[in-house]
């Protein structure tokens, strides 16, 4: 559905975009993960044709993003990183005015509209103006406007940022659903939980370049392992690891061991070492990730 191959973006001197390459397949979950500033946005702009490539090969349903701008966007649903829903209309009348960019029948329109509105649970608020919708209502509406001309791919730019619990989930349920329904879905996120249920393949960014890419189980079982034993950091403990083969890094006042064999470890600690309290817990997405981007805060 799309390949990208020495894809780059600049703003002046700045490189947003440095040489990345990447293949999503149809019927995929593909994400992008990263730090703020990563390139992330950039990168979800030139798929949908529009912010125009400095160099490299992007095609998108095999047709060229710089030739082909018209025809991609007509197959493409898009959720912006900002939420543009139109304040002075209704919920309703932002569908209504979007499906006339794709020229569908107004009739016709009034009949995907009601399905939309009805799959992402807004029937209710059909009349209602944007200014009085929650966060999560609006990201739902900007899903279902995405949806508005049957696209075959979504390009969803943090489509749940900023949301509680109870509406991420719900997004979740409708990006997994449009899935088995054949929707091929690029998504950006840094909410790695989020990344770590609903991607089948990803990749990690940072300042512009692409870090590593893959399986989520895969990406945590080949650098990280499957679990991690936390224990206090101290001396004592420290010096004990220092003396095993283990892979551990210290995090503030913890110790993280990485680890296949969790009890392996756990019993070379109890035997040897004078430590305080320890955890087994299950390596995560979000363990590759600061691996690869580091601890250091960004903007
Ligand atoms: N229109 C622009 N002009 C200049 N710099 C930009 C512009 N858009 C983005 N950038 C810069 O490009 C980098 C990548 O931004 P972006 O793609 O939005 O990152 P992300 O979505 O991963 O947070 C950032 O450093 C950002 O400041
Ligand atoms: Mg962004």
């Amino acid at each position: 559905m799309i390949e990208a191959d020495g894809l780059e973006k600049r703003y002046g001197e700045f490189i947003a975009v440095d040489n990345i390459s990447f293949v999503v397949n149809e019927g995929e979950v593909f994400g992008f993960l990263g730090p703020n500033g990563a390139g992330k946005t950039t990168a979800m702009k030139m798929i949908q044709c529009v912010s125009p490539k400095n160099k490299g090969k992007l095609e998108v349903f095999g047709m060229d993003v710089s030739t082909d701008q018209r025809k991609i966007k007509r197959l493409l649903g898009v959720v912006p990183q900002e939420s543009n829903l139109d304040p002075d209309f209704s919920v309703y009348q932002n569908l209504l005015v979007y499906s006339r960019y794709f020229d569908i029948p107004q009739k016709k329109a009034e009949n995907i509209i009601d399905e939309l509105l009805d799959f992402v649970m807004l029937k209710e608020k059909k009349d209602t103006l944007i200014t009085l919708l929650s966060g999560g209502m609006r990201r739902r509406l900007l899903l279902a406007r995405a949806l508005v001309n049957n696209p075959r791919l979504l390009v969803l730019d943090e489509p749940t940022v900023g949301l509680d619990p109870q509406a991420r989930h719900l997004i979740w349920e409708k990006i997994k659903k449009l899935q088995s329904l054949g929707n091929t879905i690029v998504l950006t996120t840094h909410y790695l939980e989020e990344a770590e249920r609903l991607c089948d393949r990803l990749v990690i960014m940072d300042n512009g370049k692409i870090l590593v890419e893959g399986k989520p189980s895969e990406l945590i079982r080949e650098y990280i392992g499957t679990e991690i034993v936390e224990a206090d950091n101290n001396p004592a403990v420290l010096d004990c690891l220092n003396k095993t083969s283990s892979k551990f890094e210290v995090v503030g006042d913890t110790i993280q061991v990485y680890t296949d064999d969790p009890q392996a470890v756990m019993n070379a600690l109890l035997k040897e070492c004078d430590f305080g309290k320890v955890i087994v817990r299950r390596a995560t997405l979000e363990d590759v990730f600061l691996k690869f981007t580091g601890r250091k805060l960004r903007d």
